[in-house]
């Protein structure tokens, strides 16, 4: 089902009455990146999926967004469904909006679910690399900046057995308002860091990470995950940085046994 909600598209599965979850889509993609995990879990658990503005079915407005405003969306949406103490799940830029979600209201939420990211803000060179990435949008158009970051995104195994799905994921993206694409890059860009927050956090906290993530690679993560109090690590066996779409099977048996104990 999907329901508006602060003008996002929200989409739930399963019943309201079961322990809630809410996924947080990566950059640049959408709630979609969540469907093997969701078409599983479901049958359990109340799963919210929802597209963050200006990607996927969300309106892009005018772009003007903050991590504040991403978290206020989220908050929004929590609020609006009542939601009692959800698991919050988060990839990549997920995970960036999860962490200073928790850091801003922690006790909203009962466990926390960090998939392929990090807690350090981006340094000098990686915002400059955004400031590019934004030049290289208005001068060639969306399509060439998705597909070589989409690219990078994926390991090998996945590209080389599942090459149409990729193809589908960059024409996807490609299609997405670029208002909303480079809303999403500058909030990257300014977002605050997050990793003195770590030692603060009280929930249960899983931490996953593609073996071959190249982007927030496994000793990055580690070393978050080390800063988390009972912090569970897992590594995704043939996969990058989309760890929840290359290899569902592992992620979705992490997830679930995580999801068992709390
Ligand atoms: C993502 O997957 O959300 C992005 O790789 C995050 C980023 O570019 O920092």
């Amino acid at each position: 089902m999907k329901e508006i909600i602060n003008g996002l598209s929200v989409f739930l599965e399963g019943s309201s009455k079961h322990k809630p979850i809410i996924f947080v889509h990566g950059f640049p993609f959408d709630n979609t990146m969540w469907k093997a995990q969701i078409d599983e879990l479901s049958e359990k658990y109340f799963c919210i999926a929802y597209d963050i503005p200006g990607l996927g079915e969300s309106p892009a407005g005018d772009g003007q967004f903050t991590m504040e405003s991403f978290v206020d969306d989220l908050e929004k949406i929590i609020d609006e469904l009542k939601l009692n103490k959800p698991v919050l799940c988060g990839l990549s830029m997920g995970g960036y909006i999860s962490l200073r979600a928790l850091e801003r209201m922690q006790e909203k939420f009962s466990a926390i679910i960090l998939c392929d990211t990090r807690a350090d803000a981006d340094g000098n060179e990686g915002k400059l690399k955004r400031a590019a990435a934004i030049k290289r949008i208005n001068t060639e158009g969306l399509a060439p900046f998705a597909k070589d970051f989409i690219t990078n995104c994926y390991g090998d195994v996945y590209k080389q057995n599942h090459k149409e799905e990729f193809e589908k994921r960059i024409a996807k993206s490609s299609g997405f308002n670029p208002v909303g694409v480079k809303g999403s890059l500058l909030v990257m860009l300014s977002r605050t860091d997050t990793s003195d927050y770590l030692e603060k956090i009280k929930i249960p906290a899983l931490v996953i990470c593609g073996e071959f993530d190249a982007l927030t690679p496994p000793l990055v993560m580690k070393a978050m995950a080390d800063k988390i109090n009972g912090a569970e690590f897992v590594i995704i066996k043939d996969s990058g940085h989309m760890s929840p779409i290359e290899n569902t099977k592992e992620v979705n048996e992490a997830i679930g046994k995580f999801l068992e104990k709390i």
